[in-house]
């Protein structure tokens, strides 16, 4: 049998963008009859312990997916050993992932989030933190196309 998928997405603060992808990627395999541990993560800790942005949150429950009892948290040395797939939304952010990973980085597993087969292209994922609602609802649909894109880059 082969080994369970273990997923991580990474970004800055882990309560806007990393949430909703592990929400919603949480879902689609729940509906693919597929057993995968998915979970979030981000680089910088400043929000540790927090619940996703209301807004994160607002646009998830729009799209029937409940991410309320996420909590923040940062990204260490031993997700990159844990972890089979770990997504990066942006540059900066697969920048501070490395520097934390240190000796454990492993560029077969570390992949941008637009970007899974590691194809050249768009790194960064629009960072709604800095932006109003409206960020939120545009991100969310990067986000669903970027789940889907993901499933059929490891389920080929
Ligand atoms: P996220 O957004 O990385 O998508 O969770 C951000 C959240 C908080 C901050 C930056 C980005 N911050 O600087 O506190």
């Amino acid at each position: 049998m082969s080994k369970k998928m273990k997923v991580l997405f990474v970004c800055l603060g882990n309560i806007c963008r990393s949430p909703l992808a592990e929400g919603i990627l949480k879902k689609k395999i729940k509906a693919l009859g597929l057993d995968w541990q998915i979970e979030s993560a981000g680089t910088n800790g400043y929000h540790n312990g927090e619940a996703p942005h209301q807004y994160s949150q607002k646009v998830a429950t729009q799209n029937d997916i409940d991410i309320s009892k996420q909590r923040s948290r940062q990204v260490t040395k031993s997700d990159f050993e844990n972890y089979n797939l770990i997504y990066a939304f942006a540059e900066d952010v697969m920048r501070d992932m490395k520097h934390i990973a240190g000796s454990s980085f492993d560029d077969n597993k570390c992949k941008y989030f637009l970007l899974p087969s590691g194809e050249p292209g768009e790194t960064d994922v629009l960072d709604p933190w800095y932006g109003g609602e409206d960020g939120f609802t545009e991100v969310y649909k990067v986000i669903n196309e970027g789940c889907d894109k993901i499933i059929e880059t490891v389920i080929k």
